[in-house]
């Protein structure tokens, strides 16, 4: 069936406006505020199985991969599970040894990626249980998974993936919260957990208020040749995320790196030419990546931040700041990709790029 773009000039512009509606989707009859839970109802798991999760691996591939190491710290931090992410290209040919009671989460937007499905097939096939976190509902990988969760973001027609990116955060979180309720976390951390994750489409909502915004920080910074993006905890999935949207639609190279990790070399790059862009919001790490800001601003870099509003200091050091709401940290990496997906669309226009069908990509790869 032909989706419109219902007054969009592209359908990445249109999904990445649609992310308050897709996230409300994603949580949409999950939230068991009684319980201070979270349900699903396609896991296909006994109680049994449950409770004995001793690991999960998180696999996938691309903008899917990244959603994995966000769900990583989600899972690590509420359920105390011990989470492996791994690309699935990788995983299939590896044969590492998994341990009894892993679950093995194949995480895809289309549900047809070639590795990801061969290495959902070759863990299942080694007796683990497998899942498929997927959005295209009766996809190859949702049929050969044991059970999973649907993403329902709607489809994604922009080879760039954003909405399914930060659905793929919001189920993880969801998840996260499901497996912790099982084991040690009590009533009063599930109810707040869930009170974030509520809080999302709203704080994306206002997060997309920075479009006009962005669009003159892209005249600025559109002839770059090179970008850095740089991020800390939840956020330094982020900075992988926001390096390879730029990549991707506008073919300008761009590295993402954990912003303490500059000092091992990144930082070598930076010039007056080379721009960076710091995902900076409110929480623990906000000092320390402040540090590393004023490093690369010493050395003459301009700098790009993604900061909350009322942030005080921010302006005294990044040459350029782009508000969003200050949002819990569990919600932090779907509320900050935003402006970076904003970025990348308008660098690529401005550069004459086709933004929905970049050159050598495909939306889907179901081939090695
Ligand atoms: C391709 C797409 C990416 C996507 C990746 C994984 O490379 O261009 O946008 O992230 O495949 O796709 P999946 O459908 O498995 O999430």
């Amino acid at each position: 069936e032909e989706v419109s773009l219902q007054g969009y000039d592209h359908y990445m512009l249109k999904e990445i406006y649609e992310q308050p509606e897709s996230l409300k989707n994603a949580m949409r009859g999950r939230l068991d505020e009684e319980n201070a839970t979270a349900v699903f109802g396609g896991l296909n798991l006994t109680p049994q199985q449950l409770r004995s999760v001793e690991r999960i691996i998180l696999t996938g591939c691309g903008t899917s991969w990244h959603s994995a190491l966000v769900g990583e710290y989600l899972i690590e931090e509420l359920a105390r599970i011990p989470v492996c992410v791994e690309y699935a290209s990788e995983l299939r040919y590896r044969n590492p040894p998994i341990e009894n009671n892993t679950l093995v989460f194949g995480i895809t937007q289309s549900g047809e990626t070639a590795d990801t499905l061969a290495a959902l097939r070759e863990t299942k096939r080694k007796g683990h249980r497998t899942l498929a976190l997927c959005n295209v509902v009766g996809s190859s990988i949702a049929q050969a998974a044991d059970g999973g969760v649907y993403l329902h973001a709607g489809p994604e027609i922009g080879v760039a993936s954003t909405k399914a990116y930060t659905s793929q955060c919001c189920v993880l979180a969801m998840l996260a919260l499901y497996f912790g309720r099982i084991r040690h976390l009590s009533f009063e951390a599930g109810r707040n957990i869930i009170r974030d994750l509520q809080q999302a489409p709203g704080a994306v909502q206002e997060a997309l208020n920075c479009n006009e915004h962005v669009k003159t920080v892209a005249e600025k910074y559109k002839d770059a040749t090179n970008i850095l993006y740089l991020g800390r905890q939840y956020n330094f999935p982020t900075a992988l995320e926001g390096a390879l949207k730029l990549k991707e639609i506008s073919y300008v190279h761009a590295e993402g790196y954990p912003a303490a990790e500059m000092k091992h070399g990144p930082i070598a790059l930076v010039d007056e030419k080379t721009p960076s862009v710091f995902i900076i919001p409110q929480g623990t790490t906000y000092d320390k990546v402040m540090a590393n800001m004023e490093e690369v601003k010493a050395r003459g870099g301009p700098i790009i931040a993604v900061a909350s509003k009322n942030d005080p200091h921010i302006e005294a050091v990044a040459d350029d700041v782009i508000h969003i709401p200050d949002v819990p940290a569990i919600i932090q990496p779907i509320v900050s990709v935003v402006p970076l997906q904003l970025l990348s669309y308008h660098i690529a226009l401005l550069r004459g790029c086709d933004v929905d069908k970049p050159r050598n990509l495909a939306k889907s790869v179901t081939v090695e």
